[in-house]
């Protein structure tokens, strides 16, 4: 007998003799019913049992969290809240969920407690409504991506370069760390890792991905990248993905126009697809925002929040610009930001972007032209010698979701960049020769997937929207 879907039985408009489906007890209540889920949706199947043709003991192991596979036939359902349901006839327990142990229990568990649960906690309804919303996120990714002739390169993930210049990296070594080899000047040897040279997990893959679009012309990296920056926040994560288009005679324009183009095509397959689990989030975000002091409440519902994205123009606005509001705005004067904006050259802080989105502009804000002395060695310096061809995407609730750049196309002022920024050029010499032979302009962006996935299902804290977050202290699982 085939095996259905919950998803295909609640789906389907016809009544069956005789089904199969799998799944997990969500809850079993007066000895009679049974909510079944097994992952397809976020709706259960309700399966009624028949206790008097149920031997005691099977009845026993009815408990949540139990996995059972069932057998019996669709009928329409007497009760409210569902049009159909299992009359089960041959109910059999696969593995069963000790009560006194198993955590996930049907009562409301805190996302903190989950969060150390994080091998369970995806058979919660909010942790796979997100899971699925992310997954229909990643591909709408590659299919935007696909349609429009972008080719899918994977870029390294062990590296010898630091792509942003940060030095925010993991190292990756095989030396014995309590007997390293040394050097005549007792520095570690890495002639002698397994490399022969210092590495460490990517930052980005941007650099390799430049290289290709310089012959495949269009194309977009989609995996994992490291950062070992100590920020405990809600929007940063020591592992995330990034999704990096970069594409050969594009210039900053083009770049702001894919990238505002993109965003919005994949907010529209989320909106068009993922309606049930939507729907579920957005009376989630409801309840936490309840939760909250009026004044920390957003205005916005989910599903407006998305739309916020979708139907608005992005702002497009200078640094230089930016600055001048913020200087002139009433958190700045009042001192309410945590960091006043006194001068030109500032880096921005999530406070003050999120000032300019919410607040100011009330649509999403694309900001250009930064100062070079805060962005990383490839960004185009522009003609005035002090501002560079970088762009960073503004979101509510969220502040930076996208930076990317025109890139120094020019050997001599990318050369002249690298070794201002003092960093070693033996490292970069193939990112430096791509400007020799036949270079152009191009441009490139990297969208930070978490915090799209954050985004879209509403989660305030992004370690509740990859499977198993990795943080500072954090790499449990
Ligand atoms: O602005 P970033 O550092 O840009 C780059 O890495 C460029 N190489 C991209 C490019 O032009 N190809 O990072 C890009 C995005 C950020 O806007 C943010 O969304 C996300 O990556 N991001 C993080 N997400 C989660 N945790 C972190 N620690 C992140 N750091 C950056
Ligand atoms: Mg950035």
């Amino acid at each position: 007998m085939k095996l259905h879907s919950v998803k295909e039985l609640l789906a389907g408009d016809k009544l069956l003799q005789e089904v199969k489906v799998k799944g997990w007890i969500r809850t079993f209540r007066s000895n009679r019913f049974i909510a079944l889920n097994d992952g397809s949706t976020i709706n259960n199947i309700q399966c009624v049992v028949d206790f008097e043709k149920t031997p005691e003991d099977t009845l026993k192991q009815l408990t949540t969290g139990a996995a059972v596979s069932i057998t019996g036939a669709i009928v329409e359902s007497q009760g409210r809240g569902q049009n159909v349901e299992i009359q089960v006839s041959e109910i059999k327990i696969l593995g069963k969920a000790d009560p006194e142990e198993y955590p996930i229990q049907p009562k409301k568990h805190s996302l903190e407690f989950l969060r150390e649960k994080a091998h369970l906690r995806i058979r919660t309804n909010t942790f796979s409504a997100v899971m699925r919303v992310r997954s229909a996120l990643s591909f709408a990714v590659h299919q935007y991506f696909q349609k429009n002739d972008f080719y899918y390169v994977n870029t390294p993930i062990i590296t010898g370069s630091d792509a942003e210049g940060a030095g925010e990296m993991f190292r990756v070594s095989t030396l014995d760390p309590k007997n390293p080899p040394l050097t005549n000047d007792k520095e570690i040897d890495y002639k002698e890792d397994f490399f022969g040279k210092e590495t460490n997990l990517t930052v980005s893959g941007q650099l390799e991905a430049e290289t290709y679009a310089m012959g495949l012309g269009k194309v977009y990296t989609f995996g994992p990248t490291f950062r070992a920056e100590n920020s405990n926040t809600s929007r940063h994560l020591a592992e995330f993905w990034m999704i990096e288009p970069e594409v050969a005679f594009l210039d900053l324009d083009g770049n702001m126009d894919l990238a505002e183009d993109f965003i919005k095509y994949i907010i529209k397959y989320v909106l068009d697809n993922c309606q049930d689990d939507l729907a579920f989030l957005e009376q989630r975000l409801a309840q936490e925002e309840k939760s909250k002091p009026q004044a920390q409440r957003s205005e916005m519902t989910l599903t407006e929040k998305l739309h916020f994205v979708l139907d608005n123009n992005f702002k497009r606005v200078t640094y230089t610009e930016a600055i001048d509001i913020l200087k002139n705005s009433k958190p700045n004067k009042k001192k309410k930001f945590n960091y006043i904006i006194e001068e030109w050259g500032a880096d921005l802080q999530s406070e003050h972007e999120r000032y300019l989105v919410e607040k100011h502009f009330k649509a999403p804000v694309i900001l250009f032209d930064y100062p070079a002395k805060i962005k990383a060695f490839y960004m185009r310096l522009n003609e005035d010698g002090k501002t560079v061809r970088a762009m960073d995407i503004l979101f509510p609730g969220i502040g930076e979701i996208v930076g990317g750049s025109q890139r120094e196309e020019r050997f001599d002022v990318l050369k002249e960049k690298i070794d201002a920024m003092g960093i070693d050029e033996k490292e970069l010499w193939w990112y430096l020769e791509l400007r020799k032979f036949g270079t152009a302009t191009h441009s490139g962006f990297g969208l930070g997937f978490e915090r799209l996935v954050q985004f879209a299902t509403g989660m305030t804290n992004i370690r509740d929207v990859i499977p198993f977050p990795r943080s500072p202290q954090n790499a449990e699982f």
